[in-house]
């Protein structure tokens, strides 16, 4: 079992594939931290939590009972009564006081994994995974909180939560509630991070965890360009295949925060939940509250397993419909070959294009709507635009159709903008503080969806056009941040609760139109890959990385997408060169083996590129055939990065039965008087041997793995080439 409790020693151990947590009650009150780790066999660790040394528990020190609450490894420190750290759970009363204790109160254990309510969440199977309840109580304020964690038993993943549920009679105001804590001593511990902008998504940053407060979090509404709800916890001397690594990921698409410290007694806590900066929450009598999932991912093969272990989860329990196992139509988008400057024979001279190369969805970007002829309007006004799509967009979808090709359509539903007949008639939907000037992005504001009349019309709007003709993909995009943060619909001591709601009201419009269109194909997208988080994949099996097309630039972003995510949830499209973000020019060639390493689609105007390029389309087609489903379901590994080489970039796809692997292998630029390169190749059989495509030569897993391969030299930069190995 997955889940054991030990009454004689008040211990609960989880253990999943090739790890152990361990919980210990302390003075029948405490719930503390004893271990999370590589696998161990018993409970003996439990002497490890120092209840036995100075400062001891409260019952047997009851005079020092401070430095007690603010040394114990607690699973969710509480604000206010002495842990001076960083706390969990914050919370104010009807009085305005503000302290908070949690005492045990009772446990439960069972099979499978219950859903969170308007939450997306990891699922599984009865068989597959084990929660503990662990519920705890103040008595003092009516306050019961219950942690909750799901356990893998087959995989190295514990899913962990959190619900609030006031039992008192009066309101109580939550103003901080994260989601997860885990209080470690330090092993020489990294943090591993994500930044980034615009443009610029998701690179990787280490640095060493010292004492103080090391963090990262968004408070912009969503989970935005800048940081990623995401940290691992590296221990020291672990590589990218050996070592200890601890990975924290949250289920959530709004303001989070994720903050890392160290203390005066190297002990290392690292916490993840909710930004709790424009948050307060009032829960009324009766009333609960939900956190976000916080998937927690210990590895012993260092950062490479944990990647691949939220590669599985995520492909396998987060990720839904039927798009979850299939291979994706390969997309053309308008967008950066027309941007707002299309009608209907554009669109359809570059779908002809496009089928006759293979190509099989045409997507319409930005501007087919309202008044949209540039990005200072409209929004809000989901009309098409019979003027540029003279003869409506049923007629259009049905000739994209008629050319063997499906059809996908862009809306950026949340917004509106102020020229806009919404806005005209709804000045009051939009998210704002009343007498105060709300600040533009975009020259858009935010509507408002926690009211329900927003909601509902927002709603109509999408599935209206969806319901008018045969579309079969959405792009979902979301262009700006929250601020100047105000409701209409809710009272004065709830505006703390818009953002929140604000995450909740996106979530279940998503969900409803997966329900009424359960076929659609959904990508998120956020002026590129600002809402790139788990809780966006819980609705759409792919998300729109970046709008950075630039394939070296790609290299860096879609390293640290790929650290968490699959390579089948990365939206990646071969673009123009010169590319229109950084003017770079590659070869088309190398544009098509980045792009294979996510998706796969075309961002270009198909009827205006260079020949030898549009030849190349069926041949890039072919690839994606060939090796999509190896890419899509098979195991990740990074053999070299760019990023800290400076030179070049290879990873490598292997098949869950190693019968098949493809090297990805790009030389950005090129050094003279050099050597072959040798990589060293992983995750094959070693007791297989295997063949390069295009050579007679065979070679052993074990070769190829620890003596290494030379690669054929290039000559040029930006240049690159796929191996692919077979098992004979
Ligand atoms: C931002 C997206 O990331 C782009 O791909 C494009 O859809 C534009 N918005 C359209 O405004």
């Amino acid at each position: 079992m997955a889940i054991n409790y030990y009454e004689d020693t008040c211990v609960f151990k989880l253990d999943s594939k090739d790890s152990s947590y361990l919980i210990k009650i302390a003075d029948q009150k405490y719930v503390g931290h004893v271990y999370y780790g590589k696998k161990i066999r018993g409970q003996d660790a439990a002497d490890l939590l120092r209840i036995k040394e100075p400062p001891f528990t409260p019952s047997t020190n009851e005079r020092d009972k401070l430095p007690f609450l603010d040394t114990f490894p607690f699973e969710y420190p509480t604000g206010g009564v002495g842990d001076f750290r960083e706390t969990a759970i914050e919370i104010r009363d009807q009085e305005g006081y503000e302290a908070l204790e949690l005492f045990y109160e009772s446990y439960k254990i069972y099979e499978g994994k219950p859903k969170l309510r308007g939450l997306p969440a990891v699922f599984a199977e009865k068989d597959q995974c084990m929660t503990l309840e662990l519920k705890l109580a103040d008595s003092n304020l009516g306050l019961s909180v219950t942690f909750f964690y799901a356990v893998f038993e087959e995989t190295d993943v514990i899913i962990r939560s959190v619900l609030i549920q006031n039992t008192a009679q009066k309101d109580i105001y939550l103003t901080k509630v994260l989601s997860a804590c885990i209080d470690m001593d330090n092993k020489e511990f990294e943090l591993i991070t994500l930044h980034g902008s615009w443009a610029r998504e998701r690179h990787i940053q280490e640095s060493k965890v010292c004492h103080g407060f090391q963090g990262i979090g968004s408070t912009r509404g969503e989970s935005s360009h800048q940081y990623h709800p995401f940290i691992a916890l590296k221990e020291g001397g672990a590589t990218q295949e050996t070592g200890e690594v601890y990975g924290m990921h949250f289920v959530y698409s709004g303001n989070f925060i994720a903050n890392v410290s160290l203390d005066q007694f190297e002990s290392v806590r690292a916490v993840m939940g909710i930004h709790p900066e424009h948050f307060c929450w009032k829960l009324g009598p009766g009333e609960t509250f939900q956190a976000p999932e916080v998937v927690l991912v210990h590895s012993i093969e260092g950062l490479g397993g944990m990647t691949r272990t939220y590669h599985d989860l995520y492909r396998n329990h987060l990720i839904r419909g039927q798009y979850k196992e299939k291979q994706r139509p390969i997309l053309i988008n308008n967008w950066e070959a027309t941007y707002f400057d299309f009608n209907s024979d554009k669109l359809i001279s570059i779908a002809k294009e496009a089928s006759k190369l293979g190509i099989e969805m045409l997507v319409m970007d930005d501007g087919w709507f309202g008044n949209r002829y540039d990005d200072n309007r409209a929004l809000g006004d989901w009309r098409v635009n019979e003027e540029k799509i003279n003869k409506g967009l049923k007629n259009l979808v049905e000739e994209v159709n008629k050319l063997g090709m499906k059809f996908g359509i862009w809306f950026e539903p949340e917004m509106i903008s102020p020229d806009s007949d919404l806005f005209r008639d709804h000045p009051d939907w939009a998210i704002g503080i009343p007498g105060r000037t709300r600040g533009l992005c975009r020259n858009q504001y935010v509507l408002d969806l926690t009211r329900k009349e927003v909601l509902e019309h927002t709603y109509e709007s999408v599935a209206g056009i969806l319901r008018s003709a045969n579309i079969e993909y959405v792009k979902w995009d979301m262009n700006r941040q929250l601020a100047d943060l105000g409701s209409l619909g809710l009272p004065k001591d709830r505006q703390g609760e818009l953002s929140h709601r604000y995450v909740l009201a996106v979530y279940e419009l998503q969900e409803r139109l997966l329900n009424e269109f359960p076929d659609l194909l959904l990508e998120n997208c956020s002026g590129g890959g600002a809402r790139f988080d788990p809780g966006m994949l819980y609705y759409s099996p792919q998300i729109w990385c970046s709008d950075d097309t630039d394939a070296i630039e790609r290299l860096l972003i879609q390293e640290g997408t790929a650290l968490i995510y699959p390579l089948s949830s990365i939206g990646a499209h071969v673009s123009d060169s010169p590319n229109h973000n950084v003017g770079r020019v590659t070869p088309f060639e190398t544009r098509g083996y980045v792009a294979l390493a996510g998706t796969f689609g075309y961002e270009l105007d198909v009827t205006k590129i260079p020949e030898e390029d549009r030849k190349m389309i069926p041949e890039q087609i072919a690839l994606y055939k060939k090796f999509n489903e190896l890419i899509r379901t098979g195991d990740y590994y990074r053999i070299a990065s760019y990023r800290t080489n400076h030179f070049y970039d290879c990873f490598q796809v292997v098949s869950k039965d190693k019968e098949e692997a493809l090297v990805t292998y790009i030389q950005v630029l090129n050094r003279p008087n050099c050597h072959s390169r040798r990589i060293y190749l992983k995750g094959l059989n070693p007791n297989r041997n295997y063949r390069i495509e295009g050579e007679d030569k065979i070679y052993g897993g074990d070769t190829l793995m620890y003596a290494g391969l030379n690669l054929n030299k290039i000559s040029g930069d930006f240049k690159g080439y796929l191996i692919h190995l077979t098992a004979i």
